[in-house]
This record gives C-alpha cells, sequence and structure tokens, in this order.
C-alpha cells in the first residue's frame, strides 16, 4: 500500500510540511507514505513544453503518482486559494492523467480561524474534476500556531485526526485496488 505525499508549500518553518512528515510518521508497514520532495523544483506549467516532451522532473512527478495507490495533498491556503506551486504541479498532473481514479485525501494547516477550508475546497473541485477520488474525509488544522512548534504538532486532537484520516485513505486505497481502479 503506497501513498504518495505532496505539500503545498516551500517555507524551511512550513506548518504543512510538518504535517506531512508527521504523517509519514505514523505510518507503518505494511503502508508506505513516500512524499515527493519540493514542488518547486517543477517548472511553470507551459502546453508548449508538455507537448515537445515534459521535462524528466515532470516524468518524475506523474511517474509517483502513477506508482502510489493514493495520494495525501496537505496544502496552506495564500489568497482564498491554494498555493501557486499546488496548483502548478496539478496542472502538470492532468497531461499525465495518473491520478485518474485515485483515492486523495486533503489536509490544510492555516494560521487562521478558517483553517484552510478554502484551500481545500478549490483542491476539491479541481481534483474530481481531473478525475480523482476525493475521499469525503479530510483535516482543517486552524490557528496552527498553537497546534504545531518546533517542528512538531503538539496538539493531540491533531494527531489522531491526521491519523484517522491516514486510515480512512488506506481503506479508500485498499477498495480502488480491489476495484481494479489503480494500476500500481
Ligand atoms: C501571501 C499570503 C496569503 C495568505 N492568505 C491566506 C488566506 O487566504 N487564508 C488563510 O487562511 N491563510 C492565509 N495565509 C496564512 C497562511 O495560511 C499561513 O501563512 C500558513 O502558515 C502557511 O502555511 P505554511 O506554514 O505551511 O507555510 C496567507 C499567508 C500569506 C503569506
Amino acid at each position: 500500500m503506497r501513498i504518495l505525499g505532496v505539500c503545498g508549500s516551500l517555507r524551511s518553518g512550513s506548518f504543512n510540511a510538518t504535517v506531512l512528515r508527521t504523517a509519514v510518521e505514523l505510518t507503518t508497514a505494511p503502508r508506505e507514505l513516500v512524499v515527493w520532495p519540493d514542488l518547486g523544483r517543477l517548472p511553470f506549467f507551459d502546453a508548449d513544453v508538455e507537448e515537445s516532451g515534459p521535462p524528466a522532473v515532470v516524468a518524475d512527478l506523474r511517474a509517483a503518482v502513477g506508482a502510489a495507490d493514493g495520494m495525501l495533498v496537505v496544502s496552506p491556503e495564500y489568497a482564498h486559494g491554494t498555493s501557486g506551486v499546488l496548483k502548478n504541479a496539478l496542472e502538470w498532473m492532468v497531461g499525465g492523467g495518473e491520478i485518474a481514479a485515485k483515492p486523495v485525501a486533503l489536509v490544510s494547516a492555516s494560521t487562521a480561524v478558517t483553517g484552510g477550508d478554502n484551500a481545500r475546497a478549490w483542491l476539491s473541485q479541481t481534483l474530481t474534476v481531473m478525475g480523482a477520488q476525493v475521499i469525503p474525509q479530510d483535516l482543517r488544522i486552524p490557528q496552527a500556531a498553537r497546534k504545531i512548534t518546533d517542528g512538531r504538532i503538539t496538539d493531540e486532537e491533531t494527531v489522531a485526526g491526521l491519523r484517522g484520516l491516514l486510515d480512512d485513505l488506506a481503506d479508500a486505497a485498499a477498495k480502488a485496488r480491489a476495484d481494479g481502479n489503480s494500476f500500481a
């Protein structure tokens, strides 16, 4: 059972990156959570570049999505939506098509009380249009600065929520695999 994790924040002290790192720590065999490091390595999507053959880094991302049974997408909220780097990554994923029918779980951590609700709503709509199976369970982490300190989630309720979401995603991925939806 392989889950691919991506984080939409490039910030060194990112709360969302801490959440993804914690998700890796909470994942034990036979499950595996592999993080695709640094979405900032991707060039801006350009349909001309795509047509003439996507760069190796894009092929690498598409292969990682293709090899996964499901995805954990962790996003900050910037200007009422997801981050530019995450949207850019999704644009590159459209052409590959590997995300079709893959279960995807969404997490957002924000310093605001709204917890990144707009970012998750945007991601849910876009990923659904791309053919992904966004699972109904998600995790919102409002006032993240009070719950994440020195690169650790210090709020037990948030850790429990993350653990539960990983279980829900693994269940959905197992079902998708049994139904023959995943080619991993
Ligand atoms: C340019 C900018 C725009 C932001 N816009 C929003 C927003 O629309 N909604 C929100 O909840 N938080 C917003 N924030 C706050 C971020 O959620 C907060 O900085 C968060 O910690 C970013 O995630 P990270 O810690 O993973 O980098 C914004 C922050 C910045 C720097």
